[in-house]
């Protein structure tokens, strides 16, 4: 019998799997109401409409379909997202933008260009635990600093940035989610975006920027990307990539996104792409160029913000009723996306009130997974996109009983 332990390349040696997919195989229990997963709500799903899509799909196209396909991706979703984006005041032409197979394989892309083992990607603490693992395929070293309500601690990287310097260390990027973050629900503000690319300008770091949830802002005011900033203050810019998936804002099965950025960085990915997936399959990219040409995305978009923005205001008037002030619990208040990162008291860890909640029926995921180093104990991440109204108020209730429990 081979030693497979010993067999194993050096990047995963010691990889034991994505921490939150560990944490969901606990949620088998039917009674279990779930704010864990970032799951959209099917309730959202445009079910009529991708059937009739689906049928004119195979009606047509079966042929071509079932067929190998252009690996960056299919003319019509090019064409299709150019238009998306424009609306976003994101101007590009095909050679800036590869489909991806997802925005978790986007970010596996961009690991994959620039990473070699210990280079150092800046990040927000907390930030999205399934950037950390693209990342970490690559050995990556992660420098973080704690964001603030406005969003990245821009003053905190630079500081970073300038101990990294003094050890002849340069960053190979910034990695941010500016629109309700994953897992704070935090939004960057527009000061702190200028802020962050001038940063980038002045020290010469690119900025991945990660926008699954730009479309799900439900209230306040819409804030450039950083993108789309760069654009247009820095003649046409060219240090930002941007990555984005269907996921959050059609549905997650598809597992269609896009990259986008200079066209030398989007060659090079698609290069990668040819290595690591080949084509994004045509049928699902063909549902996607459909949603945003036939569908009516925005009428969609407009259900989709309706119904999240209720859900979140009745998570949010549950907590204020079960978590008095003197429970020490705190939270996050968002203006859009589908997260929200509860702080319990300091002496709990909630990597152990995990296995109390799941007693409770009760289930969130614990903040330690969200962080590149250094990982705080006392958070949790809540989902509130997709247990039901009811579940949510109930989840809350379990929740407050589970931690008096513990006190
Ligand atoms: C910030 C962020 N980036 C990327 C992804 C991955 O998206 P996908 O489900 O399309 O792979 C997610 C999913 O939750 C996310 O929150």
């Amino acid at each position: 019998m081979i030693d497979w332990k010993n067999r194993y390349a050096d990047n995963i040696k010691d990889y034991q799997g994505y921490p939150l997919g560990k944490t969901l195989k606990y949620l088998s229990d039917p009674e279990i109401i779930s704010l864990a997963g970032g799951l959209p709500s099917p309730e959202i799903f445009q079910t009529s409409e991708l059937r009739a899509a689906s049928e004119k799909i195979l009606l047509n196209d079966v042929d071509k379909i079932m067929q190998y396909s252009a690996i960056p991706g299919e003319q019509s979703l090019f064409e299709a997202v150019i238009d998306f984006l424009k609306r976003d005041n994101i101007h590009l032409e095909k050679q800036n933008i590869l489909i991806t197979t997802s925005g978790q394989h986007g970010l596996d892309l961009a690991g994959r260009a620039f990473l070699d083992k210990g280079d150092i990607v800046l990040v927000d603490r907390p930030t999205f635990a399934g950037a950390l693992v693209a990342f970490n395929m690559e050995k990556a070293t992660f420098v973080g600093v704690d964001i603030e309500p406005d969003g990245t601690h821009v003053d905190g990287i630079e500081t970073k940035i300038k101990q990294l310097q003094k050890n002849n260390k340069t960053p190979k990027f910034i990695y941010v989610v500016p629109d309700f973050q994953n897992p704070t629900g935090i939004t960057m503000s527009l000061k702190k975006r200028k802020q962050l690319l001038k940063l980038s300008y002045a020290y010469d770091i690119p900025i991945v920027e990660d926008s699954p949830y730009r479309d799900l802002r439900y209230y306040g005011k819409d804030l450039p990307s950083l993108f789309s900033l760069d654009q247009e203050l820095y003649n046409g810019g060219g240090n930002v990539i941007g990555l984005y998936t269907f996921s959050k804002i059609f549905c997650p099965g598809l597992r269609v996104g896009f990259n986008i950025g200079h066209p030398e960085v989007i060659k090079k990915m698609a290069n990668i792409k040819e290595g690591n997936i080949l084509n994004t399959p045509k049928y699902n990219q063909d549902l996607c160029t459909a949603y945003l040409t036939q569908m009516d995305f925005n009428a969609h978009l407009d259900k989709c913000r309706a119904y999240y923005k209720d859900k979140l205001a009745i998570f949010l008037e549950t907590m204020e009723k079960y978590f008095p002030k003197e429970s020490g619990v705190t939270w996050t208040t968002s203006e859009g996306g589908l997260f929200l990162w509860v702080s319990v008291p300091d002496h709990i860890d909630t990597a152990q009130l995990f296995f109390e909640a799941i007693k409770h029926k009760v289930a969130f995921v614990p903040g330690e997974q969200f962080y590149g180093e250094n990982p705080e104990k006392n958070h949790m991440r809540i989902n509130f996109s997709f247990a039901s109204k009811e579940q949510l108020k109930e989840a809350v209730k379990r929740l407050s009983a589970c931690i008096k429990s513990i006190d």
